[in-house]
């Protein structure tokens, strides 16, 4: 498969003008804006893949098929940490983008890079994917995206290529020994710019990066996408 560039526009940007000319820009990515965009950017053919930055049993999942939505993300980290969804919540979100046929995008990361991260992203893994079958659970795409790593204008520092091998293969071990799959597709997230993303997408295990920041600058998302064809 081609490498995935996926846009996560968080609640940007500012105006409904600003978001159809990033979204014409964005040509070839998986763009997910904010919800109230939906509707006006699905009238636009330009490209780009729609994406959802959430699920809920609240907002249905026909809405989102409606809209031409086809990938949804869950267990951000702006969820799980900022609105306090737990694992559980995550796996109930997962189950339901299932139940709709849309395409999971999955986050999973630790908040810091301590002693006990691995056994964290452990149950973390273990808890996100209870009870899916090995067909489910293959549908969808697994970001990891290093809480620490995300914002760079925060401050935030990317992880390093091989840190995020490494975390990458303590989800893989997981995934093979509690679920037994053996393939799946891994992306990374946290503070990617054209600058890191080759990195990153030339590594045979990771097939895509999923962009905060710098997907709201059209130039430097462009770079981004043109890095992600030619690897
Ligand atoms: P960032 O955001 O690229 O700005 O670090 C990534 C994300 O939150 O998904």
């Amino acid at each position: 498969m081609s490498k995935v560039v996926i846009a996560n526009w968080k609640m940007n940007p500012q105006t409904l003008a600003e978001a159809e000319d990033l979204f014409q820009a964005s040509s070839g990515a998986i763009v997910c804006p904010p919800f109230i965009y939906l509707e006006e950017l699905s009238k636009i053919r330009s490209g780009v893949i729609l994406g959802s930055q959430d699920i809920s049993p609240e907002f249905s999942g026909e809405i989102l098929r409606r809209l031409g939505v086809k990938y949804v993300i869950i267990g951000h980290s702006d969820r799980r940490w900022g609105l306090g969804e737990s694992d559980e919540v995550v796996n109930q979100k997962l189950k339901l983008v299932l139940k709709h046929e849309l395409a999971p995008v999955v986050c999973l990361g630790e908040k810091s890079r301590d002693r006990d991260f691995e056994k964290f992203l452990q149950s973390q893994t273990v808890a996100t994917f209870a009870g899916l079958p090995v067909d489910e659970i293959q549908k969808c795409l697994i970001v990891y995206e290093p809480v620490w790593a995300i914002s760079t204008s925060l401050g935030a520092q990317p992880d390093t290529p091989e840190s995020a091998l490494e975390s990458i293969k303590i989800i893989k071990e997981v995934l093979s020994s509690n679920f037994y799959i053996l393939n799946s597709n891994f992306l990374y997230g946290g503070s990617v710019t054209s600058a890191n993303a080759k990195d990153f997408l030339s590594l045979d295990e990771i097939s895509g990066v999923l962009v905060g920041q710098a997907s709201l600058d059209r130039e430097e998302f462009k770079k981004i996408l043109g890095i992600a064809k030619n690897v």
